[in-house]
């Protein structure tokens, strides 16, 4: 599907104007201020059982504080969903080769989810830094093996259901990067010394240069925005449309 033709969907131009069609939308200061300022004035969704259930094993295992090695945490297990449709698309387009319009809106989607995938692992690789730069020490199962755990079992979750039924999966990932997109705007406010501290970790060549660690944690929850946004488009349109 060429981008004249994508859907129109809540987000179509966001999603129009980024990768695999266009570059990632990276905002000045002030628009990261005032997105985050209408992210911490808008409600959160009702968010669904599955979802809920995952954010409490989160706090009972992580605590409720936010804290950078919680929000690691969250980014490793936000890139699976993208991974298991992925994995599901590339069945379907197996199958379905030889109807070629059909396969390559799949391959289309393919690449949306390649591209979000990639998005979190950006995240994903920063706050992996970040958190290697503080002093305190880790424990290995809670912070190694059990978010391996936890990504394992929302993957499989992930997979079932957008095998199944795609619109129940959007509606969990839309919850998920609902709570990112909040959680990240409290993160900052808590924050107000962040304002002042620069950012010089190793991925603004490909993550983009940001004044303030506050800016760049903006910059990520605006992004969970915009994934949330692609996942409401998608709950309600057809199979691959
Ligand atoms: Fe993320
Ligand atoms: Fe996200």
């Amino acid at each position: 599907m060429l981008p004249a033709e994508m859907p129109e969907l809540p987000v179509t131009a966001a999603i129009g104007e980024r990768p695999p069609f266009g570059a990632m939308e990276h905002l000045d200061a002030a628009r990261l201020r005032a997105e985050q300022e209408r992210t911490l004035a808008s409600p959160r969704r009702r968010a669904s059982l599955s979802a809920r259930l995952l954010f409490s094993v989160m706090d009972l295992l992580y605590g409720e504080e936010r804290t950078l090695p919680k929000f690691r945490v969250l980014e490793l297990v936000a890139r699976v969903p993208y991974q298991a449709w992925e994995n599901v698309a590339y069945v379907a387009m197996t199958h379905t080769s030889r109807e070629h319009g059909f396969a390559r809106r799949i391959f289309d989607k393919v690449r949306v989810s390649r591209f979000e995938q990639d998005n979190e692992q950006w995240h994903l690789l920063i706050l992996e830094e970040l958190v290697s730069r503080q002093p305190e020490h880790l424990g290995f199962v809670r912070h190694r093996i059990v978010p391996q755990l936890l990504a394992f079992a929302y993957y499989q979750l992930s997979w079932f259901m957008y095998a199944v039924r795609p619109s129940w999966s959007y509606r969990l990932n839309a919850d998920f990067e609902d709570h990112a997109e909040h959680e990240y705007a409290h993160l900052v406010a808590e924050h107000p010394e962040w304002e002042d501290v620069p950012y010089d970790g190793s991925f603004t060549g490909d993550y983009g240069r940001y004044d303030s660690l506050a800016d760049l944690f903006r910059q990520i929850g605006y992004d969970e925005r915009l994934h949330k946004l692609e996942s409401e488009g998608r709950i309600a349109a057809p199979r691959f449309a």
